[in-house]
């Protein structure tokens, strides 16, 4: 059989972990090997305050970790959501899909099921992470209805940082986010090897400041990441309510399915999540790579990339998403 050439494609903050995933691929490996790789570098830095180490944390300033995995060629999953106090939630995920007869574990199964498997605690929290926290809940972030004690917590802000939660009501405080990408940001990365296997991979902490237990779409297969051999990989960021009720990465897969071209199905996809009526606060980014190779970017805002890398290449290339505006 004819062997293709490898392609990475990732959010753009992926560019790392990119990188490393087509060393990856250039010397053989598969796909998924590569996403997973990529994953994990990008949840190791603390520079990315949107996935991993170094997440903005919840509204409590707890860090909980989401991630996803997801084989093109068998159509098996893994993910783990709401994980707590653990790092490297794709590896996890992988160990899901690969250990257990489940797709999604939570919370403190997720914890146990990563102790059962040998992983060591590892808190995620970084200062500047709870810096920003602090400064969300207290030097600026005031709102109306903002618990008391919660602001009590920040103000005694430490390291290591141990918060007292005396259970108040919290939904006035985790408010939506402003549309950066630290605040809803997340990393897709999606890859075919030399066999022509797919594989996608996505990791988030999640929008920051969210309720204690609140879920995006990384970990919901068919939200936020889903790869079928036959027809695609496809991945979200942004704000991960909106994909999970557009069941956006399934759909894309479902309209080239279809028939449609790429580009048809990632307008179609932004028209579903323009139907849903967007706050100005919230988007939606996809990526989406074929099994031809052909890969692309869609967008509900102007102005986002993505980053691509094939085999040829010296380094991952940003290219443009296309918005959902486009002509
Ligand atoms: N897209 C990441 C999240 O909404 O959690």
């Amino acid at each position: 059989m004819a062997t293709k050439m490898p392609i990475v494609v990732a959010s753009e903050n992926g560019r790392a972990g990119a990188t490393a995933a087509m060393e990856l691929l250039r010397q053989g490996g598969a796909a998924l090997d590569a996403v997973e790789l990529a994953c994990r570098i990008t949840e190791d830095d603390p520079a990315d305050h949107s996935v991993g180490y170094g997440g903005l944390p919840n509204v409590l300033g707890e860090v909980e970790l989401d991630a996803s995995i997801m084989d093109g060629r068998t159509l098996r999953s893994g993910a783990v959501a709401g994980l707590h106090g653990y790092g490297n939630p794709i590896t996890l995920a992988r160990k899901v899909m690969e250990e257990l007869p489940h797709v999604l574990l939570v919370g403190s199964g997720a914890q146990r099921f990563a102790a059962e498997v040998g992983k060591s605690p590892a808190d995620q929290r970084t200062e500047e992470a709870l810096l920003r926290w602090r400064e969300r809940f207290v030097d600026h972030g005031l709102t109306p209805g903002s618990s008391e004690h919660l602001i009590e917590m920040a103000r005694q802000l430490t390291r290591p940082v141990v918060l007292q939660d005396r259970g108040a009501p919290l939904a006035a405080s985790s408010l939506e986010p402003a549309p950066r990408d630290d605040t809803q940001g997340t990393v897709n990365f999606l890859a075919r090897d030399q066999f022509g296997d797919l594989a996608s991979a996505v990791s988030t902490s999640g929008i920051a400041w969210k309720y204690p237990g609140r879920v995006g779409d990384s970990p919901i297969i068919g939200a936020g990441n889903y790869c079928d051999n036959r027809y695609g990989a496809v991945a979200c960021t942004g704000m991960g309510e909106l994909a999970i009720r557009a069941s956006t990465a399934r759909s894309v897969i479902l309209y080239l399915k279809g028939g449609m071209s790429l580009r048809e199905a990632g307008f179609e996809a932004l028209r579903d999540i323009a139907y849903l009526q967007p706050s100005a606060h919230q988007y939606m980014n996809i990526v989406a790579l074929t099994p031809t190779g052909e890969h692309a970017g869609f967008t509900t805002v102007a102005g986002r990339s993505y980053l691509y890398m094939s085999a040829e290449m010296d380094a991952p290339e940003l290219a443009a998403r296309t918005p959902l505006d486009a002509k």
